[in-house]
């Protein structure tokens, strides 16, 4: 439970202690991708969970039965460069998933989102577009993101965070109040350089090792 209508926080043991794993100022880059990698899976199983399905006809060695298939065309769009990190477990489930790229990085003075890569496939307008950043802080980039893919024709919506502070929240509420949020933790607030607390620092930098 959370006090946002439009998100849904995934609470799992697994994910409470690899969370922790990623917190953890003394975890290197090896143990912090498997860790993002493990609760990437479970993010991207629920995210998935509402997808329509065809029914048709098939045989098992026994009888004729149903078998289904997923009805819904789906683009995956990781926000450079941490977004990275999550789109593979989408792709497990959806190997035919189409993936487009969003590059912005924080301006580190104003907060804001700047744009430097987009390349977006075709087949926008139809499909169920699945928006992954592990880190929403102030949700200027998501913001960002999801205003362009609106423009660009996007209709069915989905952002998918593994931490989310309240401030971020928020301003998808107010700014995208169609699109539904998955996150694994909501933080408590953001500190005077816009980092979200506890949080982890810099998914981007933690997960590629740069800093
Ligand atoms: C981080 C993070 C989000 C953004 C969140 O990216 O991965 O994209 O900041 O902040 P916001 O909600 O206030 O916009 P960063 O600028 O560190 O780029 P990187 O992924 O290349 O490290």
């Amino acid at each position: 439970m959370n006090n946002f209508e439009r998100v849904t926080l995934i609470e799992h043991p697994v994910i409470a202690r690899d969370i922790t794993i990623l917190r953890d100022i003394n975890t290197q880059t090896d143990d912090f991708r498997v860790a993002l990698k493990r609760i990437a899976v479970i993010l991207a199983y629920h995210a998935l969970k509402e997808l329509p399905l065809i029914t048709f006809p098939i045989e098992t060695p026994i009888r004729e039965t149903t078998g289904y298939d997923i009805d819904q065309d789906i683009i995956v769009v990781p926000i450079l460069r941490a977004g990275l990190g999550l789109s593979d477990a989408l792709l497990q489930f959806i190997p035919n998933a189409k993936v487009g790229h969003l590059g912005m990085y924080r301006d580190e003075q104003t907060h804001q989102p700047v744009d430097y890569y987009s390349n977006i496939p075709e087949g926008i307008e139809q499909a169920m577009v699945l928006v992954v950043d592990p880190m929403l802080a102030t949700g200027g980039s998501a913001d960002d993101a999801l205003s362009y893919l609106k423009k660009e024709g996007a209709q069915h919506l989905r952002f998918i965070s593994l931490i989310s502070a309240p401030e971020g929240l928020h301003t998808l509420d107010e700014n995208h109040p169609d699109v539904h949020t998955i996150t694994a933790a909501i933080d408590e607030k953001l500190n005077d350089d816009a980092f979200i607390v506890p949080g982890l620092g810099d998914a981007g930098d933690r997960y590629f090792g740069t800093t």
